[in-house]
């Protein structure tokens, strides 16, 4: 770090488990790029406070993560279309005092899918497990791939069906919701489902969102957690003679994305990957 060295960080609450600061740094390394990333725990209360100072100190990013993906945008100039069709921000860049607020939580999500397991979404038909924020970013993202077919499912059916509605008012083709009930039919039908739910997440990891012999043979089963690496649906469906794609590469290409929108420069996200990889197995 010299006087030259742009600053960038990451703010939540709790922030101590975070593994965007090794990931972030480890790119700028790699890409020789003159920055520095570091944690921020910022309480709910001091969020304009800590605005306000990326604003006078300059920083030219920040990554949002809970709780304030939400709050967070009332206090920026500018929020792109995606991030407002999602409702949140987890990436500000700070274009010469102006702080712009992005979301890239969908579109990581659909760039690792394509990388490493469906090349191809358009035509395909996809279901959607659970109706929270990260379904909400990842089904705006999946819908503008164009599939034959997109439907959420939730446990809670009214959340399924709003949040269906809400995306049929920024985006065509629309997201369809459907009944628990019917998740095994859609399932058995789908070339690709995917687990946003907490189902699964350590340290229940013996818990599997849906039965995984629903998924066919030959589809892929896709699962957002990425601790543990690969889950019991996850698991269980490959055994069945599924392709699996794990939550790992969304954490990386979230982070991917912002590192590009912030320097203009190719992530390394190869390398990023590695790093984030390397902390969790302790190599
Ligand atoms: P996130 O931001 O990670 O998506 P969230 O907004 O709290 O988190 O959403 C969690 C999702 O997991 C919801 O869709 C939730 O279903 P409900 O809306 O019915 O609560 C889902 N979920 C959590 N526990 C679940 C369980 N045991 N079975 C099925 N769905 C579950």
């Amino acid at each position: 770090m010299d006087s030259n060295t742009m600053m960038y960080g990451v703010i939540g609450d709790p922030i101590g488990h975070s593994k965007s600061p090794l990931m972030q740094n480890r790119a700028f390394r790699e890409t020789g790029v003159n920055g520095a990333y570091a944690a921020f725990r910022v309480a709910p209360e001091r969020l304009g406070e800590a605005i306000a100072g990326m604003r006078a100190m300059g920083f030219r990013g920040l990554n949002v993560t809970i709780p304030h993906k939400v709050a967070v945008m009332a206090f920026l100039d500018e929020i792109d279309e995606g991030a407002r069709a999602i409702g949140a921000v987890n990436t500000i860049v700070n274009e010469n005092g102006r702080l712009i607020g992005r979301n890239t939580d969908g579109i990581g999500y659909v760039r690792s899918l394509k990388e490493e397991a469906e090349p191809e979404l358009a035509g395909k038909r996809i279901v959607v497990l659970g109706a929270g924020g990260a379904s909400r970013g990842i089904l705006w993202a999946l819908n503008r791939e164009r599939p034959a077919s997109l439907q959420v499912a939730n446990r809670t059916w009214d959340k399924a069906r709003e949040l269906a509605d809400s995306l049929a008012e920024s985006q065509a083709p629309a997201v369809q919701a459907v009944r628990w009930e019917e998740l095994k039919e859609a399932c058995s039908e789908a070339d690709i489902v995917i687990n946003t739910t907490s189902v699964g997440m350590a340290p229940h990891v013996e818990e599997t969102p849906i039965d995984p012999s629903w998924v066919r043979p030959g589809a892929v089963a896709s699962d957002l957690i990425y601790n543990p690496l690969t889950t019991t649906f996850l698991q269980q469906a490959q055994e069945r003679g599924c392709r699996i794609h794990g939550g790992l590469g969304m954490f990386v290409y979230q982070g991917a994305y912002a590192f590009e929108y912030w320097t203009g420069v190719p992530a390394p996200a190869a390398a990023m990957r590695e790093e984030v990889l390397a902390s969790f197995t302790g190599k």
